[in-house]
C-alpha cells in the first residue's frame, strides 16, 4: 500500500520539472474525470471530486467541500447568477472571487459560483465542476455581450493572465491508467504520430449561423458500428458534435439512433427500454470519425443498467435544428485518444493514445504547437449546413443489412 502511494506521488512531482505548465492528476469517478488536489481560500480548504468539464465554463463549488464563511480571502461580489447542468435542476449562485491553489500554481481572485441555497451539497453527485469552455458560455458575470468575447478569464485563461502558463491551451490524457490534464503544454510521449488538427465549428440553426464560438463543437464525418467481422456505416453526413468531457452519454439524432438499433441482433423491449444481449454488446465497438481521425470505443463503455443477460445503453437522441444544435460525443472517447484543446485559436488536436509511461512535456507559447501536426482529407468537409435526418442513409433492420462490407 505504501509503495503504491509513493509511486503515485513520484509521477506527480515529475511533472513539476517542466516550467510554464500546470499538470493536474485526475481520477475517473463514475466515468467523470475528477480533480482532487485543489484548495480554496485562507486558511486553505482542500476540495476534491471536482469534475473537469469542457462542456461548461465556470468553476462551481458546493457546500460539501467549501464554506465561504470560514475564508478570509473570499470576496463575495453579492452578484447572483443562475446555473444548470445536464441532469441538475436550476440553481442560483453568488459570484465569489477566491484564492485557488494547486500543486504548482496559485490563482488570486479567481471567480467561482457558490450556491445560494445552503442545501446544495452536491451537483449530480460531485462537489464541484471546473468548467474549461468558451467565455461566451460563462454563467458568472453573464451579460448580453458575452457572445462577443466579454466575460472573465476562466481557469485556463487565468493561468495565462496570472503568468503561470504561457498559453491557455490544455491537453487531456484520459487513459484509465493515470489520467491527467496539462495546462499550457503537451505531453509528446502520450500519443503516437503527428497530432491531427481539427477545426472547432460554429453553431448552425435553421436560419442562422453563429459568428462566435459558444460550444466546443467539432465535425464528426462518419460513425460506424463494428463487430468482429465487419463495419456498418450508421452515419455519413457531417454533424457538429460537442466535445464535452462532462457528458457520459452519447447524444445522437433519431436517424442515427434507428440505424444503430437496427444493427443489433438480440434485443428486447421492456418498460419502454430497448435491452441488448450483453454477450452481443461485448463484441461491438463504435468508431467516430472526427475530421478524419478515428476514435473507437467498446460499446460496453456505454452500458447504463443491466437486466439479467441484457443491458441498456447511455445513448439518447434529439432532432438537430429544433431540439438541439449538436450531438454529443460520449466522454468514453477520451480514454482512447490524446486531446489538445486550443480554444483561443479554434482548434482541437487529436492523437492515438500511446502506452508510454514516461512523460515528455513541452510548454506551448505561440499559436503554433511545438510538435508535428497534420490535417486529414476530411478537414475540408466541416459541418456547414444544417444536418437533416432525412438525408441519412438508413440501414435496414437486422440481421443481413449489418453484414455489408465497407
Ligand atoms: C457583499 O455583501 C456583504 C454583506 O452585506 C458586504 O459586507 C460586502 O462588502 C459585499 N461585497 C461587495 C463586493 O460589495
Ligand atoms: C471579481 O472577478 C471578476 C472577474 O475577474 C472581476 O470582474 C470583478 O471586478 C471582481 N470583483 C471583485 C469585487 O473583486
Amino acid at each position: 500500500m505504501l509503495i503504491l502511494l509513493l509511486g503515485v506521488i513520484s509521477t506527480v512531482s515529475c511533472a513539476a520539472v517542466a516550467s510554464n505548465v500546470v499538470q493536474i492528476p485526475l481520477e475517473i469517478d463514475n466515468s467523470m474525470y475528477t480533480v482532487n488536489l485543489l484548495s480554496l481560500g485562507l486558511p486553505a480548504q482542500s476540495v476534491s471530486k471536482i469534475v473537469l468539464d469542457t462542456g461548461s465554463s465556470d468553476l462551481v463549488i458546493t457546500h460539501s467541500v467549501y464554506d465561504i464563511t470560514k475564508s478570509t480571502s473570499a470576496i463575495n461580489t453579492n452578484l447572483t447568477f443562475s446555473m444548470q447542468y445536464g441532469s441538475s435542476d436550476l440553481f442560483y449562485v453568488f459570484a465569489v472571487n477566491e484564492t485557488l491553489v494547486g500543486d504548482d500554481f496559485k490563482l488570486s481572485k479567481f471567480p467561482l459560483g457558490y450556491p445560494k441555497d445552503d442545501l446544495i451539497r452536491d451537483i449530480v453527485g460531485y462537489s464541484g465542476i471546473l468548467g474549461l469552455g468558451f467565455r461566451a458560455f460563462e454563467a458568472l458575470f453573464r451579460t448580453s455581450n458575452n457572445g462577443k468575447g466579454v466575460g472573465y478569464a476562466n481557469f485556463p485563461q487565468a493561468l495565462k493572465e496570472q503568468g503561470i502558463t504561457k498559453s491557455s491551451l490544455f491537453s487531456l490524457n484520459g487513459q484509465s491508467d493515470n489520467p491527467y490534464v496539462i495546462f499550457g503544454g503537451v505531453d509528446t510521449n502520450a500519443y503516437e504520430g503527428p497530432l491531427v488538427k481539427v477545426p472547432i465549428v460554429f453553431i448552425i440553426g435553421t436560419n442562422f449561423v453563429l459568428d462566435y464560438y459558444l460550444y466546443l463543437d467539432v465535425t464528426v464525418n462518419q460513425v460506424t458500428f463494428n463487430n468482429k467481422e465487419d463495419k456498418t456505416v450508421i452515419a455519413n453526413q457531417p454533424l457538429a458534435y460537442w466535445m464535452d468531457t462532462g457528458a457520459d452519454s452519447w447524444l445522437t439524432t433519431p436517424a442515427i439512433y434507428k440505424n444503430l438499433y437496427n444493427c443489433f441482433q438480440n434485443t428486447k423491449l421492456e418498460n419502454d427500454i430497448t435491452w441488448i444481449l450483453i454477450k452481443e454488446l461485448k463484441k461491438i465497438s463504435i468508431t467516430f470519425n472526427i475530421a478524419g481521425f478515428d476514435v473507437t470505443i467498446p460499446l460496453t463503455d456505454l452500458i447504463d443498467t443491466k437486466n439479467g443477460d441484457y443491458a441498456s445503453l447511455k445513448i439518447d437522441y434529439a432532432t438537430i435544428g429544433t431540439e438541439t444544435y449538436q450531438s454529443i460525443i460520449p466522454n468514453a472517447v477520451y480514454k482512447y485518444m490524446y486531446t489538445v484543446f486550443d480554444l483561443d485559436n479554434g482548434f482541437v488536436y487529436l492523437g492515438k493514445s500511446s502506452s508510454s509511461q514516461r512523460q515528455a512535456i513541452k510548454s506551448v507559447t505561440n499559436a503554433e504547437l511545438p510538435v508535428p501536426t497534420t490535417t486529414l482529407k476530411e478537414y475540408t468537409n466541416s459541418y456547414t449546413t444544417l444536418y437533416k435526418d432525412s438525408l441519412e442513409t438508413m440501414v435496414a433492420s437486422r440481421p443481413t443489412s449489418c453484414k455489408k462490407k465497407h
